[in-house]
Protein backbone atom coordinates (compact mmCIF):
# COMPACT_ATOMS: atom_id res chain seq x y z
CA UNK A 1 0.00 0.00 0.00
CA UNK A 2 1.42 3.52 -1.10
CA UNK A 3 1.11 4.99 2.40
CA UNK A 4 3.58 3.63 4.62
CA UNK A 5 3.12 4.36 8.44
CA UNK A 6 -0.41 3.61 8.84
CA UNK A 7 -1.88 1.14 11.25
CA UNK A 8 -4.79 0.81 12.87
CA UNK A 9 -8.26 1.77 11.95
CA UNK A 10 -8.07 5.12 10.01
CA UNK A 11 -11.10 7.46 10.96
CA UNK A 12 -11.48 9.54 7.67
CA UNK A 13 -13.35 12.66 8.64
CA UNK A 14 -15.74 14.07 5.18
CA UNK A 15 -14.79 17.96 4.81
CA UNK A 16 -18.31 17.97 3.18
CA UNK A 17 -19.48 18.75 6.51
CA UNK A 18 -17.26 20.77 8.01
CA UNK A 19 -17.19 25.05 7.86
CA UNK A 20 -16.22 25.66 4.25
CA UNK A 21 -16.01 29.58 5.46
CA UNK A 22 -13.38 28.45 8.36
CA UNK A 23 -11.15 25.56 5.91
CA UNK A 24 -7.87 25.99 7.54
CA UNK A 25 -9.13 26.22 11.20
CA UNK A 26 -11.00 22.61 10.36
CA UNK A 27 -7.86 21.51 9.10
CA UNK A 28 -6.08 22.63 12.10
CA UNK A 29 -8.51 21.13 14.27
CA UNK A 30 -8.93 18.02 12.91
CA UNK A 31 -4.67 17.78 12.52
CA UNK A 32 -4.69 18.48 17.19
CA UNK A 33 -7.54 15.97 17.00
CA UNK A 34 -5.39 13.22 15.68
CA UNK A 35 -6.83 12.64 12.02
CA UNK A 36 -4.26 11.12 9.66
CA UNK A 37 -6.55 12.27 6.82
CA UNK A 38 -9.04 14.33 5.01
CA UNK A 39 -11.76 12.92 2.97
CA UNK A 40 -12.32 15.07 0.42
CA UNK A 41 -16.02 14.86 -1.93
CA UNK A 42 -15.89 16.06 -5.08
CA UNK A 43 -18.82 16.28 -6.48
CA UNK A 44 -19.52 17.30 -10.49
CA UNK A 45 -23.82 18.22 -9.66
CA UNK A 46 -24.05 15.08 -12.87
CA UNK A 47 -23.18 12.27 -11.67
CA UNK A 48 -24.45 13.24 -8.23
CA UNK A 49 -27.46 16.01 -7.28
CA UNK A 50 -24.75 17.86 -5.82
CA UNK A 51 -21.74 20.28 -6.31
CA UNK A 52 -18.69 20.73 -4.47
CA UNK A 53 -15.34 21.60 -4.75
CA UNK A 54 -12.55 20.34 -7.39
CA UNK A 55 -8.47 20.44 -7.62
CA UNK A 56 -8.08 24.25 -7.01
CA UNK A 57 -9.00 24.26 -3.68
CA UNK A 58 -7.34 20.38 -3.33
CA UNK A 59 -4.26 22.64 -4.44
CA UNK A 60 -4.93 24.45 -1.79
CA UNK A 61 -5.88 22.51 1.35
CA UNK A 62 -2.63 20.58 -0.32
CA UNK A 63 -0.49 23.96 0.80
CA UNK A 64 -1.85 24.16 4.25
CA UNK A 65 -1.45 20.42 5.55
CA UNK A 66 0.49 17.04 5.49
CA UNK A 67 -2.46 15.19 6.57
CA UNK A 68 -2.75 12.20 3.64
CA UNK A 69 -6.01 13.83 0.85
CA UNK A 70 -8.48 11.38 0.24
CA UNK A 71 -10.36 12.01 -3.07
CA UNK A 72 -13.66 11.06 -3.32
CA UNK A 73 -14.70 11.51 -7.15
CA UNK A 74 -18.20 11.44 -7.36
CA UNK A 75 -17.70 12.56 -11.18
CA UNK A 76 -18.57 11.43 -14.34
CA UNK A 77 -15.67 10.56 -16.57
CA UNK A 78 -13.30 10.49 -13.95
CA UNK A 79 -10.89 9.75 -16.44
CA UNK A 80 -10.98 12.75 -18.17
CA UNK A 81 -9.80 14.58 -15.32
CA UNK A 82 -7.73 12.70 -13.31
CA UNK A 83 -4.56 14.59 -14.17
CA UNK A 84 -5.71 17.56 -12.22
CA UNK A 85 -6.53 15.50 -9.41
CA UNK A 86 -2.74 14.01 -9.14
CA UNK A 87 -1.43 17.46 -9.75
CA UNK A 88 -3.59 19.19 -7.06
CA UNK A 89 -2.04 16.66 -4.93
CA UNK A 90 -4.51 14.05 -3.89
CA UNK A 91 -2.75 10.93 -2.22
CA UNK A 92 -5.63 8.70 -2.19
CA UNK A 93 -7.83 8.64 -5.46
CA UNK A 94 -11.32 7.10 -5.30
CA UNK A 95 -13.48 6.71 -8.59
CA UNK A 96 -16.63 5.33 -9.06
CA UNK A 97 -17.20 2.26 -10.97
CA UNK A 98 -20.37 3.58 -12.35
CA UNK A 99 -18.55 6.46 -13.71
CA UNK A 100 -16.50 5.31 -16.37
CA UNK A 101 -17.28 2.02 -18.55
CA UNK A 102 -14.00 0.46 -17.75
CA UNK A 103 -12.02 1.46 -15.06
CA UNK A 104 -9.11 -0.10 -15.02
CA UNK A 105 -6.86 1.93 -16.88
CA UNK A 106 -7.83 5.18 -14.78
CA UNK A 107 -6.93 2.51 -11.76
CA UNK A 108 -3.25 1.97 -13.31
CA UNK A 109 -2.54 5.79 -14.42
CA UNK A 110 -3.29 6.63 -10.75
CA UNK A 111 -1.22 3.56 -9.20
CA UNK A 112 1.74 4.75 -11.88
CA UNK A 113 1.79 8.25 -10.60
CA UNK A 114 2.72 6.29 -6.87
CA UNK A 115 -1.07 7.54 -5.29
CA UNK A 116 -3.76 4.60 -3.73
CA UNK A 117 -6.03 3.66 -6.23
CA UNK A 118 -9.54 3.06 -5.08
CA UNK A 119 -12.82 1.99 -6.67
CA UNK A 120 -16.19 3.09 -4.72
CA UNK A 121 -19.36 1.36 -5.77
CA UNK A 122 -23.12 2.67 -5.24
CA UNK A 123 -25.68 0.96 -2.76
CA UNK A 124 -27.03 -0.35 -5.94
CA UNK A 125 -24.43 -1.76 -7.56
CA UNK A 126 -23.42 -5.44 -6.37
CA UNK A 127 -20.06 -6.22 -5.96
CA UNK A 128 -20.20 -8.29 -8.94
CA UNK A 129 -19.53 -5.04 -11.11
CA UNK A 130 -15.72 -4.78 -9.63
CA UNK A 131 -14.29 -8.14 -11.01
CA UNK A 132 -12.32 -6.39 -13.53
CA UNK A 133 -10.90 -4.44 -10.82
CA UNK A 134 -9.19 -7.39 -8.43
CA UNK A 135 -5.76 -6.80 -8.03
CA UNK A 136 -5.64 -3.63 -10.45
CA UNK A 137 -6.29 -1.43 -7.29
CA UNK A 138 -5.42 -0.73 -3.47
CA UNK A 139 -8.90 0.24 -1.85
CA UNK A 140 -13.06 -0.61 -2.47
CA UNK A 141 -14.95 2.07 -1.22
CA UNK A 142 -18.70 1.03 -0.07
CA UNK A 143 -21.07 3.83 -0.24
CA UNK A 144 -23.28 2.61 2.28
CA UNK A 145 -25.73 5.52 1.45
CA UNK A 146 -27.05 7.29 -2.07
CA UNK A 147 -23.67 9.50 -2.58
CA UNK A 148 -24.44 13.48 -2.86
CA UNK A 149 -24.99 14.60 0.79
CA UNK A 150 -23.89 13.80 4.73
CA UNK A 151 -26.23 13.28 7.24
CA UNK A 152 -27.89 10.24 5.99
CA UNK A 153 -29.23 7.48 7.56
CA UNK A 154 -26.78 3.67 7.31
CA UNK A 155 -27.79 1.31 4.75
CA UNK A 156 -28.00 -2.14 6.61
CA UNK A 157 -26.93 -3.66 3.61
CA UNK A 158 -23.61 -2.42 3.17
CA UNK A 159 -22.40 -4.94 5.68
CA UNK A 160 -23.22 -7.76 3.96
CA UNK A 161 -21.71 -5.83 0.77
CA UNK A 162 -18.28 -5.31 3.16
CA UNK A 163 -18.26 -9.23 3.30
CA UNK A 164 -18.13 -10.09 -0.54
CA UNK A 165 -15.78 -7.20 -0.97
CA UNK A 166 -13.15 -8.97 1.11
CA UNK A 167 -14.32 -12.79 -0.51
CA UNK A 168 -13.21 -11.25 -3.73
CA UNK A 169 -10.66 -9.29 -3.38
CA UNK A 170 -8.73 -11.09 -0.47
CA UNK A 171 -6.83 -9.19 1.75
CA UNK A 172 -4.88 -7.64 -0.57
CA UNK A 173 -6.91 -4.17 -0.94
CA UNK A 174 -8.01 -1.55 2.11
CA UNK A 175 -11.49 -1.68 2.86
CA UNK A 176 -13.03 1.86 3.20
CA UNK A 177 -16.75 2.78 4.09
CA UNK A 178 -18.93 5.85 3.60
CA UNK A 179 -22.16 7.53 4.52
CA UNK A 180 -24.12 6.95 7.83
CA UNK A 181 -20.91 5.96 9.71
CA UNK A 182 -20.47 6.65 13.88
CA UNK A 183 -20.56 5.04 16.93
CA UNK A 184 -23.83 2.69 16.40
CA UNK A 185 -22.29 1.55 12.86
CA UNK A 186 -18.84 1.22 13.50
CA UNK A 187 -18.55 -1.95 15.63
CA UNK A 188 -20.46 -3.59 12.67
CA UNK A 189 -18.84 -2.86 10.15
CA UNK A 190 -15.12 -2.98 11.69
CA UNK A 191 -15.79 -6.58 12.59
CA UNK A 192 -16.94 -6.82 8.68
CA UNK A 193 -13.93 -6.03 7.29
CA UNK A 194 -13.60 -2.45 7.54
CA UNK A 195 -10.15 -0.37 8.18
CA UNK A 196 -11.09 3.33 6.73
CA UNK A 197 -13.96 4.79 8.27
CA UNK A 198 -15.42 7.94 6.49
CA UNK A 199 -17.23 9.75 8.75
CA UNK A 200 -18.87 13.66 8.22
CA UNK A 201 -21.45 14.09 10.82
CA UNK A 202 -20.29 12.01 13.48
CA UNK A 203 -16.84 14.11 13.37
CA UNK A 204 -18.69 17.81 12.55
CA UNK A 205 -21.41 17.65 14.86
CA UNK A 206 -19.87 17.14 18.09
CA UNK A 207 -17.61 19.91 19.87
CA UNK A 208 -14.85 17.83 20.28
CA UNK A 209 -13.13 16.03 17.21
CA UNK A 210 -10.53 14.55 19.24
CA UNK A 211 -13.08 12.65 21.57
CA UNK A 212 -15.41 11.79 18.08
CA UNK A 213 -12.76 10.37 16.07
CA UNK A 214 -10.94 8.15 19.66
CA UNK A 215 -14.63 6.93 20.50
CA UNK A 216 -14.60 5.66 16.93
CA UNK A 217 -11.15 4.42 16.77
CA UNK A 218 -11.25 2.46 20.04
CA UNK A 219 -14.72 0.64 19.34
CA UNK A 220 -13.37 -0.29 16.01
CA UNK A 221 -10.37 -2.07 17.90
CA UNK A 222 -12.88 -3.21 20.01
CA UNK A 223 -14.93 -5.04 17.10
CA UNK A 224 -11.81 -7.00 15.30
CA UNK A 225 -10.58 -8.55 18.35
C1 LIG B 1 -21.73 11.34 0.62
C2 LIG B 1 -20.26 11.52 0.89
C3 LIG B 1 -19.88 11.26 2.29
C4 LIG B 1 -20.61 12.09 3.32
C5 LIG B 1 -20.64 11.34 4.61
O1 LIG B 1 -21.95 11.30 -0.74
O2 LIG B 1 -19.48 10.66 0.07
O3 LIG B 1 -18.47 11.32 2.47
O4 LIG B 1 -20.07 13.34 3.51
O5 LIG B 1 -21.37 12.07 5.54
P1 LIG B 1 -22.04 11.37 6.81
O6 LIG B 1 -20.91 10.78 7.58
O7 LIG B 1 -22.71 12.50 7.49
O8 LIG B 1 -22.98 10.31 6.29
ZN1 LIG C 1 -17.24 10.42 0.43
Amino acid sequence: MPSPGLSGPLIAPSMLKCDFGNLEAEISRLEDAGAKLLHLDVMDGHFVPNLTYGPMVIERIRERTHLLLDAHLMIDDPGRWLDEYLRAGCDWVTIHVEACPDPVPILRKIREAGRLAGIALNPETPVSALQSCVGECDLVLVMSVHPGFGGQKFLPNSTNKVKEVRELFGSDVLISIDGGIGPVTVPEVAAAGVEVFVAGSSIFDQNCYDTAISEMVSLAVAART
